[in-house]
């Protein structure tokens, strides 16, 4: 099977087998990472520019590197030290890129669909690196990745998904990749930051973590989303890590051989503790170094 797409927006729209297709070329990049040379040149030749209007430390860092690891050249661009500060709008910005002959942009921004902007009006392909509360297509695709090197599978087996649903891009990739491969996905966390009608992406909504927690397989702890909250949607951070945090006397709900994950950044104490982040059924880590895999296989399999 071809990756007949040019840009990569979202996890909504991709069909079972273009899923399959990225994780299973993922694979193949991901034993490049163990090599002692851990680069391959499919990419020579190739130049790709990563535009960040948020801040980030994994996505940005991953895909450099997986374009490095490809022999691409990769631009850094931050809006913070950019001409957006006097003023230039978006697509300006972009186009003035394009126009430096650069293939593909990977694009983070605070405002759902803009990347999917960029994609309307340029030729060249847009990954979207997460955009304001929608998706975060390719942190959904490692989870999948990481879900399936731990489990061995995604069908059948049940996650839970806890904390601010509301803001979070990474449960929407996350809901639409699970479903679509199988899984049973229940969502959790206070009313407040569980969106109306969430049910209708076809996962159960549970307001008690020990009930969403039990007989899971995996749990996926969220952060509070405080940079996309024009109004306090809880009471007290106490509050929400008595109700909503991860613990050991909670993990009992879960089968006995679950696995934690967390998309990062972690605030520590809060989702969960240090003693569960750094634990033996955490796989916090191996979700970042996936994540360099699947970026490769995404970047490959959209430049080639
Ligand atoms: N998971 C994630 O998107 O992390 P960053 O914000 O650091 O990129």
């Amino acid at each position: 099977m071809k990756f007949e797409r040019k840009d990569l927006l979202d996890i909504q729209s991709l069909s079972v087998d273009e899923i399959n297709l990225i994780l299973d070329t993922a694979k193949s990049f991901r034993q490049v990472l163990e090599r002692p040379i851990k680069k391959v040149p499919t990419l020579r030749g190739k130049t790709i520019a990563n535009l960040f209007f948020e801040p980030s430390t994994r996505t940005k860092l991953s895909f450099e590197l997986s374009a490095k690891r490809l022999s691409a050249d990769l631009l850094n661009f931050s809006s913070s030290t950019s001409s957006v500060l006097k003023g230039e709008t978006l697509l300006d910005t972009a186009k003035n890129i394009m126009a430096m002959k650069v293939d593909a942009l990977i694009v983070r921004h605070s405002l759902p669909g803009a990347p999917h902007l960029l994609a309307t009006y340029l030729p060249i392909s847009i990954i979207n690196a997460g955009d304001g509360a929608h998706e975060h297509p390719t942190q959904g695709l490692l989870d999948l990745y990481s879900i399936r090197e731990k489990k061995g599978k995604i069908e059948g087996l049940s996650v839970a998904i806890i904390g601010d649903i509301t803001h979070s891009r990474v449960a929407r990739s996350d809901i639409w990749g699970l479903t679509k491969l199988g899984a049973k996905v229940r969502v959790c966390g206070p009313p407040t930051l569980i969106p109306v009608e969430i049910e209708k992406m076809g996962v159960e909504v549970v307001y008690n973590v020990e009930e969403a927690l039990a007989g899971c397989d995996v749990v996926i702890m969220l952060r509070i989303q405080q940079e996309r909250q024009s109004a306090s949607f809880i009471p007290t951070i106490l509050e929400y890590r008595e109700f909503f945090s991860l613990d050991e006397r909670k993990l009992k709900f879960l089968k006995p051989d679950a696995i934690i994950m967390h998309p990062g950044p972690v605030n520590r104490g809060v989702e969960l503790p240090a003693k569960l982040a750094d634990g033996r059924r955490s796989i916090i880590l191996n979700q970042v170094t996936n994540g360099i895999a699947v970026r490769m296989a995404v970047l490959y399999l959209l430049l080639t």
